[in-house]
């Protein structure tokens, strides 16, 4: 959950690093600091808050060294401020480090007994007192490194110099993401590749355990025991244009008016225009390694998972935050249009409760991020009894991508915001084609049915430009609403998990109370809450559940209720209801969580807006929760 970058070349180090750290300042921001060599030792500037400060920091700083690291960090260990912020430096090694090291308390009583003297509260620092108790032997970097990493447990990522040698960078990943390039003479490292973009499209992942030296110009990958690693070199056709704002105020209205393009480039590969049916593409069940599936033969790919999808006796589908919203989304479109049993759960309790795998399971991993840490390991327990397991993520290559069997990727292109939104509407996409794959492979769906949902699900982009368009009214409604005590979301059946997206959008935003229910559960306790200051988004869409959910409103209505009613087009009976009525377009139920999602997110956009809150980078928040 922080961002690391490191760079060795011609160019002056503070320019890349800030830079780079601009890039990843999503994946933390307490604080910041770059640590780069100047008169053969380490000039590092630190400073709480905010990237900006550290920037304001620099600014005059001139360096005359070519090597330096970078971070930007979401504390874990020691609170937000100056001294705890990376890098840490100890007898001239410098480092800075990602996640979270478990036997932190044994090493820091170890080293406080040896005399060593701790200038932060950080479990990083520690780190660096022991690279610097092996070099200042005369040990070499990176068997300092080899030497040490037995000694460390937990999840973390490590990029570590040394003032004794100025042409090298030495870095180790063990969960949270490394990925390293090759520019103009000159290597850089960072957390993501967007710090890289400006350098170089070409890029090499590394994978757990394995450890990264650059040497000048070159790099080279080994294991912990120091033998050699082959490199798999990916190319990234994202542009750095397209990590900029566009003209928006910020990455997260960028990125929910990239919606509609989202849900398009999710679902594009896998639809057979000419048959109108579904034919998933480059999923990978047949391929040895995620790098193989560039290669793959497309028939034998589809035959491998036409298999997997006939054969599939129950589905199980794990994820966290939103990512698990669009789980709950899943189960409703998999079990009516597959007819396929289908369990969803939240990572961090799947990963302990000794879930019952049968024979047949297939486990679908969801992820934005790839790297979200108790997903990740639900996975990794998953295989380790012989589950197959699919993963959605958004970052190819990531950790989750990379260590699954089957693929399918959100195409969203890079998600800046912390709170996710078109990562989102891209995974209910193609949730809504493996549901229709699934169905058309276990006879459970007539072609003519396939052929009608694909058609609805192809309109779903333009429906969704036309709902883009409550943007400005939602502008101008936020200042009233932002004054309710607090906001229940409700909804039934697949407008269920939206709801609860909704209330999660405004509490990590607007920093509110919300909640989503089930509108069934109304009279089960949460009708208590409804009075002149509660305000109830209902989300009616018009379905099968549509009637029950109206009588839901009309018992809020006659508590007095402020209700937002969210429906299907011109609805007399629900305008009737609600303070606040938005109309969507007509769709089938498996497209309308696409439509009534944008609502939810313009509402806690806009509220967070006027309450002059950091939209893209919320309190507390990060991007990619890489440890549990
Ligand atoms: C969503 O707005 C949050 N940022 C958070 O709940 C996120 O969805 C969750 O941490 C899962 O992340 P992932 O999709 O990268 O695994």
């Amino acid at each position: 959950m922080c961002g690391i970058v490191g760079y060795l070349g011609p160019r002056d180090p503070k320019d890349v690093l800030i830079g780079g750290l601009k890039s990843l300042e999503y994946r933390g921001y307490d604080s910041a600091g770059i640590a780069i060599l100047h008169r053969g030792e380490f000039k590092r500037i630190r400073a709480e808050g905010k990237l900006l400060n550290l920037e304001n920091k620099v600014k005059n700083e001139e360096f005359d060294g070519h090597l330096g690291i970078g971070h930007t960090r979401w504390a874990t260990h020691g609170p937000p401020s100056e001294r705890n912020a990376h890098p840490h430096c100890v007898g001239g090694v410098s480092l800075v480090h990602n996640g979270i090291i478990e036997n932190y308390s044994e090493l820091r009583e170890e080293l406080g007994r040896g005399g060593a003297v701790f200038s932060s509260d950080t479990d990083s620092e520690l780190v660096a007192h022991l690279l610097a108790s092996e070099t200042k032997s005369g040990r070499p970097l990176f068997e300092a490194v080899l030497a040490v990493l037995p000694r460390l447990r937990g999840a973390y990522s490590i990029l570590a110099v040394s003032q004794e040698e100025p042409n090298v960078m030495v870095a180790f990943k063990n969960g949270p993401p490394l990925v390293v390039g090759k520019g103009h003479h000159e290597v850089v490292i960072a957390s993501d590749v967007q710090a890289l973009l400006p350098y170089t499209k070409d890029v090499v992942y590394l994978h757990d355990h394995e450890v990264l030296v650059v040497k000048g110009e070159e790099f080279k990958l080994t294991a912990p025991d120091g033998k050699p690693l082959p490199i798999k070199t990916v190319h990234i056709n994202w542009s750095p244009e397209q990590a900029e704002k566009c003209g928006y105020p910020h990455f997260m209205l960028k990125e929910i008016f990239e919606q509609p393009r989202a849900v398009a480039a999710a679902m594009a590969p896998h639809i057979d225009l000419a048959l109108k049916a579904v034919k998933l593409q480059r999923v990978g069940f047949g391929a040895s390694s995620v790098e193989d599936l560039a290669t793959l033969k497309a028939d034998q790919d589809w035959a491998a998972t036409q298999r997997v999808l006939s054969e599939t006796e129950r589905v199980f589908i794990v994820a966290c935050g939103t990512s698990f919203y669009a789980g709950m989304i899943g189960e409703y479109l998999l079990e009516r249009l597959a007819g396929v049993p289908v369990e969803v759960d939240i990572a961090s309790e799947f990963r302990y409760r000794h879930p019952v795998l049968p024979p047949k399971s297939l486990l679908i991993v969801i992820s934005q991020s790839g790297e979200t840490a108790d997903t990740l390991a639900a996975l990794r327990m998953a295989k380790g009894s012989g589950t197959k397991v699919l993963s959605i993520c958004n970052v190819k290559s990531s950790s989750i991508d990379r260590e699954a069997d089957g693929h399918l990727y959100m195409n969203a292109g890079v998600e800046i915001g912390v709170a996710s939104t078109k990562a989102l509407v891209a995974t209910i996409a193609l949730l809504n084609i493996l549901a229709l794959a699934m169905g058309q492979e276990r006879r459970q769906l007539k072609a003519a049915e396939v052929k009608d949902f694909l058609e609805a699900l192809q309109a779903a982009p333009s429906q969704m430009e036309t709902v883009l368009a409550y943007n400005q009214w939602f502008s101008e409604a936020a200042a009233t609403l932002k004054k309710h005590k607090g906001f229940l979301y409700m909804g039934r059946g697949v407008s269920f998990p939206v709801a609860m997206e909704g209330a999660l959008k405004l509490k990590e935003l607007a920093y509110m109370h919300a909640e989503g229910y089930a509108a069934g559960e109304m009279k089960h306790g949460p009708l208590a809450l409804i009075d002149d200051r509660m305000a109830v988004v209902m989300l009616a869409p018009q379905d099968d559940l549509q009637e029950k959910t109206i009588s839901n409103l009309e018992e809020v209505k006659a508590r007095g209720g402020k209700i937002i009613a969210v429906g299907t087009g011109e609805d007399p009976k629900l305008r009737r209801l609600s303070e606040h009525y938005v109309a969507l377009p007509e769709a089938p139920w498996t497209v309308n969580p696409l439509l009534e999602v944008i609502p939810v997110q313009l509402l806690a956009y806009h509220v967070a807006s006027s309450l002059g809150h950091d939209v893209d980078q919320p309190r507390n928040l990060a991007k990619s929760v890489t440890v549990e």
